[in-house]
């Protein structure tokens, strides 16, 4: 196989037909480039071949598919047709009526990946499987900053495995302990998201976010009735309780009986006993969580550990394996959902079948602040804004800051749109909206004007890194998002006997904190530290803001509304902005004031959508 050109070494990893379809770049080794398709398809979790995220990566590059040495897949798709055979077998005929609903798609779709990667790609050249907890475990070890660590994946279901335990050594890894189906901490947690009327598979985060709310009232239940959990943090799932062996839907008629009743209908009010099963299935799963910390630990006796799969996206459980577990540091993929396996796959490609040498500096990931996305410049941006003809400053960067840190210090909403786009489900600052923390009506004014969602759970900091200790009970990095840790205690407010009495969401809306649009119910916050080197114009935002207000953190949530992927153009951006409540837009180094645009027209939007993008 002869290197592409400029005698660089291109391999590609792909992840698809299951949810969140990806690409991943990366060039002699190094990632230089990754996304997620529904940026692009703007079909939120777009589980198709991911087309236009492979030929961002490509394009980036300026490469063609012949340049590429090896493309990965992340699934071995005959394994995990075995699996579906056999699991459907096993429990015949209850199976049977989603079988046939199963099968077409599975035959047409997913057995057959090989010859359909090639057809996508117009590809001949080799193409590589991993297993699924193989691409995790690779996403999460081989870019993190440790030489050696242990590995622990987490999440629904690959081929066989749901949970596995590896261990990680210069540029390759092994793991040494795997957990199977139908034994799955995603599939019992998303059980409870589908139950409590949430999305499975993106609403996860929302009863994570309802859990405060609750009481553990069911943690009981749940140990004696729905799984047998071992000290090692292994366990079986009571199956009567499930049915996603062979139903179309995610619990049985035996765990609407043992929770009082059935699933909550999407959308309708939450009510106490809501809350409270949230709590619990939170507390159980980081139970499950630290014991299998506990037991990665003891079998690779090693100090630090990195984390992926679905599950690693619970970043109350990742606060408390940092804060309770036995690793002195902790390393999450970014993309630690399906979508980072395109990358996982890619890495494990380049080191082991082409075994080539992982070289770890100084500490660094090699994920670049996620920032692996497309990037628009001024030049195109200006193109794109006379072309539309909105009305626009371009601002040299420092005036920018300044200019942007004092809208935000006079609470004004700014959706922040700045170099390349993010990997991984969270926005950090690339494609963000943001506001003041120290507002008493930021979080009410962001959720209902423009979000447009329950306003249940607080916003996101994002802190200076060199400040997080000021105003967070933790001094580590944590530049993804992925930990939560509570607001210092001298920050917090006293709550009044009235206010504790307030029930449910109200009790959100009384400030609990001198940054109260990011304190939760229960004084914890999802926390975003913010380094220079990875993000400068993003770090002197929050720095001039620092000047301003004396605090050196703002709101940082997702640049979309309700429903919408994360927006991914200057054209989605603009969209976004004219749509919703948003007093300013920045675009790289234009500033946009909502109140000097013309309105939309619906024949604009249309334009927008179908032109310009
Ligand atoms: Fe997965």
């Amino acid at each position: 196989m002869s290197p592409g050109p400029g005698n660089h070494r291109y391999v590609l990893g792909i992840s698809a037909y299951y949810h969140d379809s990806a690409a991943a770049l990366l060039r002699n080794g190094d990632i230089i480039a990754a996304a997620q398709e529904e940026r692009f398809s703007r079909q939120k979790g777009d589980a198709h071949f991911p087309r236009q995220a492979v030929d961002y990566c490509l394009q980036s590059a300026g490469i063609g598919v012949a340049d590429l040495e090896a493309v990965g897949f992340y699934d071995k798709p005959l394994l995990k047709f075995e699996r579906i055979l056999e699991t459907y077998l096993g429990i015949a005929p209850r199976g049977f009526r989603s079988f046939l609903m199963a099968g077409p798609l599975w035959m047409r779709d997913k057995i057959y990946i090989d010859r359909q990667l090639r057809r996508e790609l117009s590809y001949d050249g080799p193409v590589l499987y991993s297993e699924h907890h193989e691409a995790h475990a690779a996403s999460a070890f081989l870019p993190s900053p440790f030489d050696s660590a242990a590995i622990l994946t987490i999440d629904g279901v690959g081929e066989w495995a749901t949970a596995s335990i590896g261990r990680g050594e210069g540029r390759d890894f092994e793991i040494v302990q795997e957990l199977h189906w139908p034994d799955s901490l995603g599939l019992l947690y998303s059980a409870f998201t589908y139950y409590l009327g949430f999305k499975v598979n993106s609403g996860e985060y929302k009863v994570m976010g309802l859990a405060p709310y609750g009481q553990p009232l069911y943690v009981d239940a749940i140990y004696r009735e729905l799984i047998d959990l071992r000290d090692d943090g292994s366990f079986r799932l009571n199956q009567k309780y499930f049915d996603y062996l062979g139903g179309l839907t995610m619990t049985s008629a035996a765990f609407n009986e043992l929770f009082g009743g059935p699933p909550r209908k999407p959308e309708t009010p939450l009510s106490q006993r809501e809350m409270d099963l949230a709590r619990s299935i939170q507390v159980v799963c980081e139970e499950v969580m630290l014991r299998m910390a506990r037991t990665a630990h003891r079998v690779t006796g090693l100090d630090d550990l990195c984390l992926a799969g679905g599950v690693a996206l619970n970043c109350v459980g990742n606060g408390r394996l940092l804060r309770e577990g036995p690793f002195k540091r902790i390393w999450i993929q970014p993309a630690a959902g399906d979508a980072g396996g395109a990358l996982g796959v890619a890495q494990l490609i380049w080191h082991r079948h082409l075994e080539q040498p992982r070289r770890v500096v100084s500490n660094r990931d090699a994920m670049q602040g996620t920032y692996l996305g497309p990037a628009y410049d001024d030049e195109e941006i200006e193109g794109f804004l006379t072309k539309i003809g909105a009305p626009y400053r371009r601002l040299d960067r420092r005036n920018l800051s300044e200019c942007v840190a004092t809208l935000l210090a006079e609470e004004k909403v700014v959706g922040w749109f700045d170099g390349r786009m993010e990997f991984g489900p969270r926005a950090l600052g690339a494609r963000s909206i943001l506001g003041d923390p120290g507002s008493p009506r930021m979080q009410a004014q962001m959720n209902l004007k423009i979000k447009f969602r329950e306003g249940f759970r607080p916003f996101a900091p994002s802190v200076l890194r060199e400040r997080v200790s000021d105003y967070f009970e933790m001094d580590v990095d944590s530049p993804y998002m992925l930990l939560v840790a509570p607001v210092r205690e001298d920050r917090r407010t006293p709550v009044t006997a009235d206010q504790q009495a307030l029930w449910g969401i109200e009790r959100l809306n009384v400030p609990r904190s001198d940054l109260p649009a990011i304190t939760h119910v229960d004084y914890s916050a999802r926390i975003q530290t913010v380094c220079r080197e990875t993000n400068p114009h993003y770090y002197d935002l929050i720095a001039a803001f620092e000047r301003l207000t004396g605090y050196g953190v703002l709101v940082n949530t997702s640049f979309n509304v309700r429903g919408e992927p994360i927006v991914c153009t200057p054209a989605d951006a603009y969209r976004c902005f004219m749509r919703t409540n948003l007093d300013a837009l920045v675009l790289g180094s234009c500033l946009l004031h909502k109140n000097e645009q013309h309105p939309m027209e619906s024949s604009d939007e249309w334009q927008l959508t179908h032109q310009l993008d």
